[in-house]
């Protein structure tokens, strides 16, 4: 059954949602689908995509398409574009396609950085490039970058990661105030540990999910739910959870006050 919508909008449009084959962006898929919005979903695995697709398309009767994606390639970026050029409801974008590395700074080859780059980075800022002008026309649309806690509470050990994180986060808090009057609303979600297939890539391999307590981890349909309950609210960034919540705000006011005594300012 089609329930009514997080925005309250009359007629649903449609959602593009990259790294929807699995956890966080599956899961935006299903919760969109029940609020009746069609869905274009795009990640590597066509297979995942496909059987995603049927299950939603059966349950809520919306349209459902799936575009194969290797988001790290430009060229692949640009075919999704010339996808979301031909759209002409795109009433949201979910930029959530990513992968996590355990691996030592230097050891990680080069091109794995630059991958990194293009999924967390580029990716996002090609498609809010393509989708802001249509969104801007209508005067309404949500675009969700999915951040990451590390974003806010730095670890250098996962240096790329932390660092591509920060730039989505950032680039979509600025991108907030460039948009400011158009019915856009934009959101960096930051969600902290929760249960996908994140851990479970071969990038990430040897990490067990234990070393963390149980109160730690979230499950994906919450960190979704609470996400789209706060696409209205003020701030860009927004923590999933109250443990989360309360780790990042400590560090994130930590980090501002660093650079409110920074010399230069
Ligand atoms: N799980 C956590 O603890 C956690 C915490 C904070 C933030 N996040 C972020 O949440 C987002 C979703 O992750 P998840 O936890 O749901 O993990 P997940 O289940 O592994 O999902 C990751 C998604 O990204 C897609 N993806 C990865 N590389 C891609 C590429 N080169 N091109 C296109 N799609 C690609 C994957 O699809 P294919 O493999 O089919 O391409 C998959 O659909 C990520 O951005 C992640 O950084 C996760």
């Amino acid at each position: 059954m089609i329930s009514e919508n997080f925005m309250g909008w009359e007629n649903p449009g449609s959602a593009l949602i990259t790294g929807s084959s699995s956890g966080i962006g599956a899961e935006f898929a299903r919760q969109l689908a029940q609020q009746g919005f069609d869905l274009i979903l795009v990640a590597r695995r066509k297979g995942k995509l496909d059987a995603l697709s049927k299950t939603l398309q059966e349950k809520y009767s919306i349209n459902v398409e799936v575009l194969v994606a290797d988001l790290s390639k430009i060229s692949d970026n640009e075919q999704v574009i010339s996808r979301i050029n031909e759209i002409n409801n795109l009433d949201i974008l979910i930029n959530n396609a990513g992968f996590g590395i355990l691996d030592n700074f230097l050891q990680i080859e080069r091109m794995k950085h630059v991958e990194m780059i293009n999924v967390h980075f580029t990716s996002p800022v090609m498609l809010c490039h393509a989708t802001i002008p249509g969104m801007t026309k209508r005067k309404r649309g949500v675009i969700i970058n999915t951040s990451s806690i590390f974003a806010i509470n730095k670890d250098s050990s996962i240096i790329m990661y932390t660092a591509t994180k920060s730039a989505v986060a950032i680039f979509s808090e600025l991108l907030k105030v460039k948009v400011k009057g158009t019915g856009i609303y934009i959101q960096a979600l930051c969600p902290g540990f929760t249960y996908s297939e994140f851990h479970d890539t071969d990038t990430m391999s040897g990490f067990q999910r234990d070393w963390y307590q149980p109160e730690q981890w979230m499950k994906a349909e919450e960190v979704v739910s609470l996400s789209l309950d706060a696409v209205k609210s003020k701030s860009v960034i927004f923590i999933p959870g109250e443990r989360n919540k309360e780790s990042g705000m400590i560090n994130r006011k930590k980090n501002l006050s660093k650079y409110l005594n920074c010399e230069w300012l």
